[in-house]
This record gives C-alpha cells, structure tokens and sequence, in this order.
C-alpha cells in the first residue's frame, strides 16, 4: 500500500491572504499527522508567497512522521535546506508567474550542476527527489545524478480532457514507474491528485508515495465550514 505525503502551502497561502497568524500551516501538518499521513511537504519558494522560513523550522522540529522541503535548486534555498536538515527534499522547477510548479525538472539539460548539488544533500544525510515528466530520457538522467528519489508528475494525467487522453497520460505514469523501478529510484507521485483521479493510480504498484496538497486542503475548508459557521453563530446569538 502506498504512503500519503501532505503538502499544507495551501494553509499558508490562506494565512499569507491577511499575512496574519491563522490558519497556521504547522498546525495542519500536526492534524494531517494525527490523521495518519505518512509525511509532510512544504514549498519554500524563492518569492515566500506561501511558506515562510518560519514555518520549516518550525515544522522541522515538529513534524513527527517525514518532512519533505520542495525547492528550487538555487543557493540561497539550497543553505537553508541544509541548515535546517529535512529528511528529505525534492528539487522542483520553479519560475515566479507561475500559479503551481508547472512541469518537471529538466535534469537531462543540467546533470552537471545536479549531481553536484544532489552529493552535497546525501553528504548532509538527507534524501534527494526530483520531480519529473513521466520521461524515460529524464528518469535516467535523474538516475546519472545519484537522486533516491523520483516524483513523477502527474499535472498531465490530472488536467486531462478527454477519457483517451487520461488514458495515455495513465500509461506514461505506468510505464515511468515501471522504468524508474528498474532503475532502483524509489517513486513517488503528484500534481493535480484529487479525490476522483487517485484511485486509478493506485493500481499502479511501483508508486510508493503520493504527494497531495491543494485537493485536501480545498476540501478541508468545505468539510469544515458548516461547523466553523455554527460556532461562530453560537457566540453571536448564545
Ligand atoms: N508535488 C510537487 C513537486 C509539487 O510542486 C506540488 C505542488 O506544490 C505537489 C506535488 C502537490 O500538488 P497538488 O497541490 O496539486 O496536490
């Protein structure tokens, strides 16, 4: 059975709205904990828009089952990774406009450069992933860089409009975990899971872990919601 990893940006995205305290990304990683995910993921982007250094140290403390730093392969990150010691991290592409990482890491166009910051991250003993396209050219390269991990992105398969094309993109899912199996990566999923297209995913037996924020975190404040308005009746009318 695979684990379940929870990226809470999302709850940080809320709070940053206001920048005030609440809702507090640490808290949620606690609930998602006591819920019984296997791990936690934040995004410390370059433009802090959600996440904030506060938040990873903090959550680095107290995160008691796996915590997973995405970032940018770009120093300034690549110092604080190393400072406050993640268990594990994983390199995204990341460019400003961007909503959401849009695609996966170009690792063929720059093993060089990876490889050497993949060593410095497993000499400090933490786990490295890269996030990739379902590409078997990328997966190798990830491979030649001495990465644990693959996360494949599943951002195609999710956004897919029509049933054949859903299909195509399930069979490029497959058959990059299949590969990367092979190719000794541990494989990771993620981008776009939600409630309806997880559980075709599921099937695939080579996936060990997903990777799921903004789907959880949507329905969090919809389950939510009808009780937060009750509590709040209650203190206005008694
Ligand atoms: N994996 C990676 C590498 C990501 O960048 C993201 C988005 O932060 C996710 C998984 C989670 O995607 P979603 O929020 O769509 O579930």
């Amino acid at each position: 059975m695979a684990r379940l990893s929870v990226n809470v940006d999302h709850v940080a995205t809320v709070r940053q709205a206001r920048l005030a305290k609440e809702p507090d990304p640490v808290t949620a990683a606690a609930l998602a904990e006591l819920a019984g995910a296997h791990g936690i993921i934040v995004h410390l982007r370059e433009d802090r828009r959600h996440i904030q250094d506060r938040d990873l140290r903090i959550l680095a403390q107290t995160v008691k089952t796996h915590l997973n730093l995405e970032m940018a392969a770009e120093e300034e990150i690549i110092r604080i990774a190393l400072d406050v010691r993640p268990q594990m991290v994983t390199f995204v592409p990341e460019r400003r406009q961007e909503l959401t990482t849009e695609g996966g890491l170009d690792v063929k166009g720059q093993e060089a450069r990876l490889r050497g910051v993949v060593e410095r991250f497993q000499q400090a003993g933490i786990k490295v992933s890269l996030f990739v396209d379902p590409d078997p050219d990328q997966l190798q390269s990830a491979r030649r860089v001495g990465a644990d991990v693959v996360e494949i992105h599943t951002g195609r398969y999710a956004d897919a409009s029509t049933p054949e094309e859903r299909d195509r993109e399930f069979q490029r899912i497959r058959d990059a975990a299949v590969l990367a199996s092979q190719l000794g990566l541990e494989v990771h999923a993620g981008h776009g899971l939600d409630y309806r297209n997880i559980e075709r995913l599921t099937t695939i037996g080579e996936i060990q872990e997903f990777s799921i924020g903004h789907s959880i975190v949507a329905r969090a404040v919809l389950v939510g919601m009808e009780r937060a308005v009750r509590e709040m009746l209650e203190k206005v009318q008694g």
